[in-house]
Formats: structure tokens, C-alpha cells, sequence
């Protein structure tokens, strides 16, 4: 099969293709993954066909139609894997963020009215199509970070008609444009405002009202946020059971600002991922990573804690010292994370979880792609994935989290085809 695209001369191509494929790295399995020196990747249409050392290239297959792209002895990897946004909102909350600069907290500016409720109200007002021009405009941001696939999901409504409509939006997004969007239904972001005090019924009203309107395989996951002045452990189980029957994957913010037992609940279930996770201890680390046999991830969310003032960091080091997968995101949202920049997370993971630069980019890529089920789509370079591939403007991978805040890309491929292009 003759090549379309041939990147050649990759100075290092990190494959992030590690010692197994059948569950996320974890251990020393997550910095154990094969770079190639002086490495070439080709790929026939939207998909990769084969990579190796540039001594191995079969120059019978490339052709004058063939796009070849020198990489120069930079770093090429997969595309970055986005596994936790909250791309559709509308408004923005800086003027919470002169409160919090004043010293009011996350949670007393939620119990005021304001936080995740003044997002719902200015969602609630914003028209579809506004909507989904910000959604366009953040997804062109991230593309220009080098991700290629992101996780969207809804929770800015609270109520049926706008949840769906969130929802409908991160689809329709994903459409116009190629960074693969993959949504998630947060309708359990915390109880509606018509429901206060009342989260039970709000959680029975998206069961009887919203998860039956849902399909599985266009919208693969529900999450909740299991939390003080968002839901308990025992309502969230109830109804992430629901959601499993009806045969959604399932998903989890927990232990964010206390520490209640919702990520070992979660991971008793069978969720894919358990989300911020900064009050997990290592000793509950170590029993999910036992129970679940490796298979659920530990999503991390550094830029989180920086943005809140916080200084409690999930323990990442303990954490995949004790067997369990990690992954990294930038958990871009209006309130606790209006960052787009997941290489910025990726040198926070380093430098306040104690994270390895491999098991850094292992956390944006392989596990990020299991933590929202798009393993055998993304995430590591094989022949048979898709053709999502970064060039970046560095030698090694041990400068990806160094050069701080900085944004490295100079070429996006995705699906085969060259988008950004720095050059
Ligand atoms: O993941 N923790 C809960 N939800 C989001 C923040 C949402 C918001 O503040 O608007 C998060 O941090
Ligand atoms: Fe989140």
C-alpha cells in the first residue's frame, strides 16, 4: 500500500506503545514505552500503516503523490489526548476570580449562588448557536496545543432541555471541525437550582427524564460530582448504577476537597476513570489498583489546585507507585480551569505530583485514551491507529516539560492530514 503521508527523520519518535495493549500503562510499565531514534511513521489515509528506524523505510511505497514531511531530528508522538473538559458553557467567571483573589474559596462561592450556578444561568440564556461558536472557538485553541481528540461534557444545564442541548452542541462541534470530540453526560454537576436541597430528585429526574434520551455509543459516558454541596457517596452510586444498567460507561469527579471514598465507590463499579482525585491517599490508590485490576484511570487535574489556590496536589508519584494508571488533563472549564494548555499541566504533573517526564506524556496520550475508551483509536503510534501525530519544536522528550507553559507544536496531523503548520 503506497503511503500518502511519510514523516521521516522523527530525532526521537516516542511511540507510547508500552510492554501491553491491553490495559493502561501503570506502574513502571507507564515510563517503559519504545522511542524510536531517527524513526519515520507513514501513513495511508486516515490511518497509520507502519513506523520504524528511517534505516527500515520501504521507499518502494512512497510516491510522487506521496506528502513527505521532514521532521528534522525534532520529537514526534501522537496527538494529545484531552480526557476532561467542560467545553460547551457560556459567559465567562472572571469577576470570581477577583473574589477568589480576595480570599473567598470554591465552595463558598458555589454555596453563594454563584460558581457552577452562575455558568448554568448564562448557558441557559446563551442561543444554541453561541454556544457552539465558543465551543468551535476553544476546540481551534486546543488544536493549536496539539490535542486531537477531547472529551466535552454537558453539566452547565441542570435541567433536561438544556443538558441535551449541551450535549447536541459538543457533537455538532465535533463534526465541523477534525479534533474527535467524545461527550460525556455530567447532567449530575450538582442538583439544578429548582432542586436545592433536594439532590435525590434532582438525580431521579435526570434518570426518569434525560438518561433514557441518551444513546450509548453517540454519548459513551456519565460522571457526577460527588462532593460536598454536590452529591454524596450514596447518591452517586445509586445512580451510576442506574446509568450502568442502561449501558453507559461510567465516570467520577471525587476526592477533589475531601476525602468521602467516592473514587473507591467509582472504581468498585467498573468506572473507566476517577477525576481529580487530590484527596485520594496512596493506601486507597493501592486497593483500586488491586480491584480493578489496573483498569480504571486516575485522571489528574494539576492546573486545578493552582487556579483555586489550593495547595493540596493529588499524590501522582504514590499513585503509580502503588499500580495505578495515571492520566493528566487540563479539566478546562470556567471556574476552576479556563486553560487550554495541557502542556502546562503536563510540566504541574511533573512538578507538583512528582510525575516522570515519560509518565507525563504516557498520562496525555496512551492512559488519557483509556480513561474515555479511545485506546485502540488513539493515544500511541501502531499501524491500524489513526493518523493523529505532532512534530514539536524540542530534541527530546525530556524537554517537553521543561520549556514551561510553552506551547512546542510545530506540525498537527490529524486523520492523515497536515493542519498546523509552523514551519
Ligand atoms: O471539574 N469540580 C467540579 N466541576 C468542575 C468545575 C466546574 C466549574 O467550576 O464551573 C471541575 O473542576
Ligand atoms: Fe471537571
Amino acid at each position: 500500500m503506497s503511503y500518502t503521508l511519510l514523516l521521516r527523520h522523527c530525532g526521537q519518535l516516542l511511540t507510547l506503545a508500552g510492554p501491553t495493549a491491553a490495559r493502561p500503562l501503570a506502574g513502571p510499565a507507564q515510563a517503559s514505552w519504545a522511542v524510536i531514534p531517527d524513526g519515520y511513521v507513514a501513513c495511508s489515509g486516515a490511518r497509520i500503516v507502519a513506523l520504524g528506524p528511517m534505516a527500515e523505510l520501504d521507499e518502494t511505497q512512497v510516491t510522487p503523490a506521496t506528502r513527505v514531511v521532514d521532521a528534522a531530528g525534532r520529537v514526534v508522538l501522537p496527538g494529545l489526548v484531552e480526557c476532561h473538559t467542560h467545553l460547551v458553557f457560556g459567559g465567562n467567571r472572571a469577576a470570581e476570580f477577583q473574589r477568589k483573589l480576595q480570599g473567598e474559596t470554591y465552595l463558598d462561592i458555589l454555596a453563594s449562588g454563584g460558581g457552577i450556578l452562575s455558568t448554568v444561568r448564562a448557558t441557559r440564556a446563551a442561543p444554541e448557536a453561541e454556544l457552539l461558536d465558543n465551543a468551535l472557538h476553544h476546540l481551534t485553541g486546543f488544536r493549536r496545543y496539539g490535542v486531537t481528540t477531547l472529551e466535552a461534557k454537558s453539566g452547565y444545564g441542570l435541567e433536561a432541555e438544556t443538558e441535551l442541548r449541551l450535549l447536541r452542541v459538543a457533537r455538532e462541534a465535533g463534526r465541523r471541525q477534525p479534533v474527535r470530540v467524545v461527550p460525556t453526560f455530567l447532567g449530575a454537576h450538582v442538583p439544578g437550582p429548582e432542586y436545592r436541597g433536594r439532590p435525590a430528585e434532582y438525580l431521579q429526574m435526570l434518570v426518569q427524564d434525560v438518561l433514557p434520551q441518551l444513546n450509548p455509543v453517540e454519548v459513551p459516558f456519565v460522571d457526577i460530582f460527588c462532593e460536598e454541596g454536590a452529591f454524596s457517596v450514596a447518591e452517586s452510586r445509586d445512580f451510576l448504577t442506574r446509568a450502568q444498567q442502561l449501558g453507559f460507561g461510567l465516570k467520577i469527579h471525587a476526592e477533589q476537597l475531601h476525602e468521602l471514598g467516592g473514587c473507591e465507590m467509582a472504581a468498585a463499579l467498573g468506572a473507566v476513570s476517577l477525576d481529580h482525585a487530590d484527596y485520594l491517599t496512596p493506601e486507597a490508590a493501592a486497593r483500586i489498583a488491586d480491584q480493578t485490576q489496573g483498569h480504571t484511570v486516575a485522571v489528574l487535574l494539576p492546573l486545578v489546585p493552582l487556579f483555586l489556590r489550593q495547595e493540596r496536589y493529588a499524590p501522582g508519584r504514590a499513585f503509580i507507585d502503588a499500580g495505578l494508571p495515571v492520566a493528566v488533563s487540563t479539566d478546562f472549564n470556567p471556574g476552576s480551569c479556563p486553560s487550554k494548555n495541557l502542556w502546562l499541566a503536563l510540566s504541574m504533573a511533573c512538578l507538583k505530583m512528582g510525575l516522570t517526564p515519560r509518565e507525563a506524556l504516557a498520562a496525555v496520550t496512551i492512559n488519557a485514551a483509556w480513561a474515555i475508551g479511545q485506546q485502540r483509536e488513539c493515544g500511541s503510534l501502531a499501524p491500524g491507529k489513526r493518523a493523529d501525530l505532532l512534530v514539536l519544536d524540542v530534541a527530546t522528550a525530556e524537554e517537553i516539560p521543561y520549556w514551561l507553559g510553552e506551547n512546542p507544536v510545530r506540525h498537527v496531523i490529524i486523520g492523515g492530514e497536515l493542519l498546523e503548520d509552523k514551519a
